[in-house]
């Protein structure tokens, strides 16, 4: 159930509003997060700069406390000069002073190690603490923004604190960050610890990828229109391509990167969830239980080609140019174990067996160090069974596709043959294009400010159930360990080009090829 309340928090602010207006923003009730790993990369770049935008926008409620946990000898102004600092640099809203104070007032901080007990009492007496200064409330979320071997110690602490308790009236819940285990055995530990501690309907598990503005926009594209869905099968789609291209390399976390590898990283996540919400059945309402049940039934109905070393490809970029920079190889990147097969670079192609997508392949690639940060889904379609133009120039006539640009140019855009002007008949391919920039002047807000503020209301369907997890993993793990029992190491690609030449074979072999995004 939501927290949503806009009769009693809006009236408050406006009492001439319609409390039943679906378009008024939605806004947390009384509430505080915990933040675990506070000093960490994400925590800086993304979830503290998306809280202080969404204070910005009037989206949280007042007295909205943040507790900063780490093993730091932190006073309450230090961390705040360190949300401060985040702020400053990344967040997306304008800076204003006065929301920046207001919201400062609710910063605590408790140093401490992730399974000390005293740290935790004193966290549970902060908490309490802001129950009685600032109105939280007795609702509290914590996040663990920590690497995976911390969370069953954490979850332990915050049960055996009693932090965990969930009392009548108010709410705790949990936050966990990827990746949720390295394969099917851990993932299932990970969220037996886990729901051993919460119940499931206050286990959040954050996939940001399904907090992006495009990818929501994949279900209203299908599910809000009549266009589309007609067509969205196999009898007019001929396969659909999942990108997911970064221009970047693994930067300082060679520790987490080089122990995972990039079909790890973002394919058992990101990827399949994007597959699963192109490939689902229209679910019967917008909920939580609803959107989850189909897709899981679509992970549950993938399956691997039988032949994995002609359906997959895995690659290691070397050194090469980004732009105008020279950049180093993965094995040259600080912290890396050159000989560790780690890869950088993963395509493969999947069979959803399902009736609408009988025969249909769904091909999926990643990479760092690619030509450029794209992510698409291209779903491409069967050319026209007759073309009725004999003596006509249709060489330049490709096949129609409707492809969802996730980022960075958000959008969609529809490619289809259309007649080149003049006298002759001749067919071309051409593209039409809805942009987000171009046809909506509010902008998109930051994926974890969506998540973020959807923990804080308690609406689950942008988070994968732990089903979803492991379905993933059943996907993956025998790829992985088909590609660990393999002598050959992931093949060379440089730095700034489109991936190994294997990538290319896997389309070759049939008869298709990788679309130049
Ligand atoms: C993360 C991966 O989940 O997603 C990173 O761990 C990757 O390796 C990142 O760089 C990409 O996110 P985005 O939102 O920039 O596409």
């Amino acid at each position: 159930m939501s927290e949503r309340t806009p009769a009693a928090v809006t009236a408050e602010h406006n009492p001439l509003r319609d409390p039943d207006d679906k378009r008024l923003p939605r806004i947390a009730g009384p509430c505080s997060m915990v933040m675990f790993g506070v000093t960490g990369d994400l925590a800086r770049k993304k979830l503290m700069p998306a809280i202080y935008d969404l204070a910005n926008r009037g989206l949280l409620p007042t007295g909205f406390s943040l507790v900063g946990f780490a093993r730091r000898e932190w006073a309450d102004q230090d961390f705040a000069k360190v949300v401060h600092e985040s702020v400053r640099e990344h967040a997306r809203t304008p800076f204003r002073e006065e929301v920046w104070r207001t919201l400062a007032e609710g910063f605590r901080f408790v140093p401490g190690s992730f399974d000390d007990a005293d740290a935790f009492t004193l966290l549970a007496r902060t908490v309490r603490a802001l129950d009685e200064e600032r109105g939280t409330g007795g609702n509290h979320a914590f996040y663990l923004s920590v690497p995976p071997a911390w969370f069953a110690p954490v979850c332990d602490q915050l049960q055996a604190s009693g932090l965990a308790d969930q009392q009548p009236g108010s709410w705790r819940r949990v936050v966990i960050e990827k990746p949720f285990g390295h394969d099917l055995a851990s993932a299932q530990e990970l969220n037996a610890i886990v729901e051993g501690v919460f119940p499931p309907d206050s286990i959040f598990r954050i996939d940001h990828y399904l907090g992006k503005e495009t990818v929501q926009n994949l279900l209203a594209l299908r599910f809000a229109n009549q266009m589309f869905e007609p067509v969205w099968n196999s009898h007019y789609v001929d396969h659909v391509q999942i990108t997911m291209a970064e221009d970047i390399g693994i930067g300082g976390r060679a520790g987490y990167y080089d122990e995972v590898g990039a079909a790890r990283d973002v394919i058992q996540n990101h990827l399949l969830q994007l597959l699963a919400l192109t490939a689902m059945e229209p679910p019967i309402a917008f909920t939580a239980d609803a959107v989850r049940a189909e897709k899981e039934k679509v992970l549950a109905s993938v399956r691997l080609p039988e032949d994995l070393d002609a359906a997959t490809a895995r690659g290691r970029y070397t050194a090469g140019w980004q732009g105008s920079e020279p950049v180093p190889g993965y094995v040259e990147e600080e912290g890396v174990d050159a000989s560790a097969h780690t890869e950088t670079y993963a395509a493969m192609k999947l069979w959803v067996h399902t009736r609408r997508w009988a025969g249909v392949p769904f091909y999926l690639r990643t990479g760092k160090r690619l030509g450029k940060r794209v992510t698409e889904i291209a779903v491409v379609l069967k050319r026209a069974p007759h073309l009725p133009f004999t003596d006509t120039a249709t060489e330049e006539l490709g096949q129609n596709a409707v492809v969802i640009r996730v980022q960075p140019d958000e959008g969609v855009t529809m490619r289809f043959g259309s007649k080149v002007p003049g006298t002759q008949m001749e067919v071309r391919d051409v593209t039409m294009d809805f942009g987000y920039g171009a046809s909506f002047t509010e902008s998109s807000p930051e994926a974890y400010e969506r998540l973020i503020l959807d923990v804080l209301l308690g609406e689950p369907p942008l988070f994968p159930r732990h089903e979803e997890v492991e379905l993933s993993w059943r996907i993956l793990d025998p790829i992985i360990d088909h590609w660990a029992a393999s002598d050959t190491p992931p093949q060379d690609y440089p730095a700034g080009t489109w991936g190994p030449p294997c990538a290319d074979e896997l389309m070759r072999h049939d008869g298709r090829e990788w679309r130049l995004p």
